[in-house]
């Protein structure tokens, strides 16, 4: 039996924690000053921001000092894959922007979806997914926790009497993206999170289109946010990285999987995300301002046959979208009348959309879902996503909204 309190994973989760709650509990200010202001840590040589502890290891002054760090009975830090300074200043920053208890960066989006969910289930458990998904997270669920005795059942969770029969006595755990990648449909947090508290199970989201900007899940009743911080969450498209934020007894668990995995970001990771971070608050209303010109746009667009856009009054659940978001997500899909080939064309037209997967970066990105992010999907369950052969996902940037459209309509042109 593991003595937590002896676990040096915990040890430094210790400290990571007692970072983050000092500043967690300042509810009094708001999220732009939280982003520029929860880093936690006193930074040495007075430096302004937190330097990158580039270093696998730290040094004990004594023996005794080692033993106690180990034990627990002194706080600090013992070796990188447990915990590192620069990576827990970003920790401290998204717990509080969160206000969870606690955040856990992680070397990807898809380590910090394995370590939401893995640590909550074993063999013979059940797990409902939504049915609309990036498409390794399918794979993920379904066959690789699937051959360790993991089942699972792909429902529409927005659809919420689909979530009510998809329930087993086995299932522990509910897991969805909203808005979903690429076609934006919406699931009710809230209320998928009263189904399961009443069948005890917990919810886990991927918040990757929101992030704690537009929507905070926790807030809503559920257990973790998850996310791919790839993209909005560093909004600069230079790292690969993922973060987890949970209340106390759930982030642990993620934390001690994140130890035994080794899936931490690294120290200069940690400082880039860091850095873009700070400016999610004003990334995002830019985001969003350009995002509703654009698919207003594309919405009168004689060649566009549908534009999937939650800010859009006709858009399935746009209730719900406007109960739990701020604001709407900049990365929407939409359809042209003439399918694939069109959509080929305007791929190949595009000047300023660059034609790259991702999203969430400051530059506006363009790709075709059915042949690149969601290629894996097999083509039945893509189908009845609305994930058509003619789908195009455009994650709107940051640059100047008329540029963008001029160029989606010289684009369009030739589609
Ligand atoms: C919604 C969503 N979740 C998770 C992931 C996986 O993230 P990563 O590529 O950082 O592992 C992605 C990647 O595109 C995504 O779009």
């Amino acid at each position: 039996m593991i003595d937590l309190e002896r676990d040096p994973c915990y040890v430094a989760a210790l400290v990571t924690r007692r970072v983050g709650r000092a500043y967690v509990n300042r509810k009094d200010l708001s999220f732009d000053t939280r982003l520029l202001h929860s880093e936690g840590h006193d930074k040495p040589l007075n430096s302004h921001s937190i330097p990158i502890f580039q270093s696998s290891t730290f040094y004990f002054d004594s023996p005794e000092k080692g033993a106690d760090l180990f034990s627990g009975a002194s706080q600090g830090h013992i070796y990188t894959r447990l915990g590192n300074p620069t990576t827990e200043a970003l920790e401290g920053v998204m717990a509080s922007i969160e206000e969870a208890d606690g955040a856990v960066a992680f070397s990807s989006g898809m380590a910090a979806i394995t370590a939401s969910i893995l640590p909550f289930v074993g063999s013979g458990d059940h797990v409902i997914s939504g049915d609309t998904l990036y498409g390794p997270s399918i794979h993920l669920i379904k066959d690789v926790f699937g051959r360790f005795g993991v089942k699972s059942s792909f429902v529409d969770t927005s659809d919420l009497g689909a979530v009510r029969s998809a329930f087993r006595k086995e299932t522990r755990l509910v897991f969805f993206e909203t808005p979903a990648n690429p076609t934006c449909r919406i699931t009710d947090i809230a209320a998928v999170s009263e189904i399961a508290a009443k069948n005890k199970a917990m919810v886990v989201v991927d918040n990757t289109f929101s992030t704690p900007a537009l929507q905070r899940p926790l807030s809503l009743g559920a257990q973790v946010s998850v996310y791919s911080a790839t993209k909005y969450l560093n909004g600069h498209g230079d790292i690969v990285g993922g973060m987890a934020a949970a209340g106390r007894e759930c982030i642990e668990k993620i934390r001690t999987f994140r130890k035994d995995t080794g899936a931490i970001l690294s120290p200069f990771e940690s400082f880039l995300f860091l850095r873009g971070l700070k400016t999610l608050g004003m990334r995002m209303r830019k985001h969003h301002e350009n995002a509703v010109a654009a698919a207003d746009f594309l919405k009168g667009h004689p060649k566009v046959e549908k534009v999937h856009f939650p800010g859009h009054e006709d858009f399935p659940n746009h209730a719900v979208a406007r109960k739990q978001m701020k604001a709407w997500p900049s990365c929407f899909s939409f359809e042209l009348r003439g399918g694939l080939d069109s959509g080929r064309r305007l791929l190949s037209s595009t000047r300023i959309c660059t034609l790259a997967v991702s999203l969430g970066t400051l530059d506006t990105l363009i790709q075709h879902p059915a042949s690149m992010t969601h290629a894996g999907v097999p083509r039945e369950m893509r189908m009845a996503q609305g994930l058509t052969d003619g789908l195009v996902r455009i994650s709107v940037g940051c640059e100047d909204a008329a540029d963008i459209i001029s160029d989606l309509r010289q684009a369009l042109d030739k589609a």
